[in-house]
């Protein structure tokens, strides 16, 4: 017996790093699941997102361990297309009662983008989160049995401390600070309906996201950044693995955790305790 038994996951970002992580973690818990992705490159972006052959081994991953799932390709930033993607999960599956906004972007260097890395931050992290809410809450209210929407941020949604101004780390920061207060107010608005939100909040994980050559280039560039002790985790891990954050999720997700509402949960190796 699975402890996600009879669920069913919807989560943006899954064609890699810690979406296709939550999307098997999840699985293996007994939760179906509808895996969203962009598949396609955000020009600000300066590192490569995921692809369709992405979206798929997601798919054949959760499949090989003995889950269901319906992928989707759909902009967060488009709120036509992440409902229409939200519908074919529905039709397959009848219901959602797990919702994951994870898709995000870290266009921290982008010459030449810098504006443009502004407001695709927010529009994929802020405006995307809000999407998603708006797409997946109002279905779960009328279904009336409760459910739970646990909104990946970052350490960088609860301090500043250790990035710079550059307009898309600017935006970052916004944007997963931004989520919280969305957090607060739908947990507040949603508790009378058994209907939980909270957030979580990664130190740096082990994805294309922060591993990609040019991030290392930026870090090299910036060694400022790179000896800040402010950046480094007081535990002795440099980057933790997705499974780290997917295994809170799978608590969150869980009956285990069903007063657990309006809380911002760290992940983070003491990264926030300093
Ligand atoms: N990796 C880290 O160090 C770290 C730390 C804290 C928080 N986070 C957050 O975790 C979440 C997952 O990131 P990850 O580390 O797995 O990185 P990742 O780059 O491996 O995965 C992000 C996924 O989101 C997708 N995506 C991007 N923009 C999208 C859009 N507009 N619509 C739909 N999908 C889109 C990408 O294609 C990619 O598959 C993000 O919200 C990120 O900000 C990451």
């Amino acid at each position: 017996m699975g402890r996600l038994d009879g669920k069913v996951a919807f989560i943006t970002g899954a064609a890699r790093g810690q979406g296709r992580s939550h999307a098997v973690r999840l699985a293996e818990e007994g939760a179906a699941i509808i895996a969203v992705d962009l598949c396609e490159q955000i020009p600000s972006v300066f590192y490569p997102l995921a692809t369709k052959d992405d979206l798929d081994e997601t798919q054949r991953l959760v499949e090989a361990a003995g889950g269901r799932i319906v992928t989707a390709v759909a902009d967060v930033r488009d709120r036509d297309a992440l409902q229409a993607a939200y519908d074919e999960g529905a039709r397959e599956f009848g219901y959602i009662d797990v919702i994951l906004p994870n898709a995000g972007i870290m266009p921290v260097l982008g010459p030449g983008f810098e504006e443009q890395a502004w407001h695709d931050s927010i529009a994929t992290m802020l405006t995307g989160v809000w999407h998603t809410l708006e797409v997946a809450v109002p279905p779960l209210i009328a279904r009336g049995q409760g459910g739970v929407v646990i909104i990946t941020s970052s350490s960088a949604g609860l301090s500043s401390i250790g990035l710079n101004t550059a307009p898309g780390q600017a935006a970052y920061v916004a944007a997963k600070h931004g989520v919280v207060g969305l957090m607060r107010l739908y947990a507040s608005q949603l508790a009378k309906h058994s209907i939980r939100v909270v957030t979580v909040h990664p130190t740096g994980v082990n994805t294309p996201m922060v591993v990609n050559q040019g991030y290392d280039e930026f870090m090299q560039a910036n060694p400022e950044a790179m000896n800040n002790p402010n950046y480094k985790n007081p535990m002795p891990v440099e980057l933790i693995d997705p499974v780290d954050i997917s295994n809170a999720i799978v608590y969150l997700a869980s009956d285990e955790a069903r007063y657990v509402t309006g809380v911002t949960f760290p992940v983070d190796a003491g990264y926030l305790n300093r």
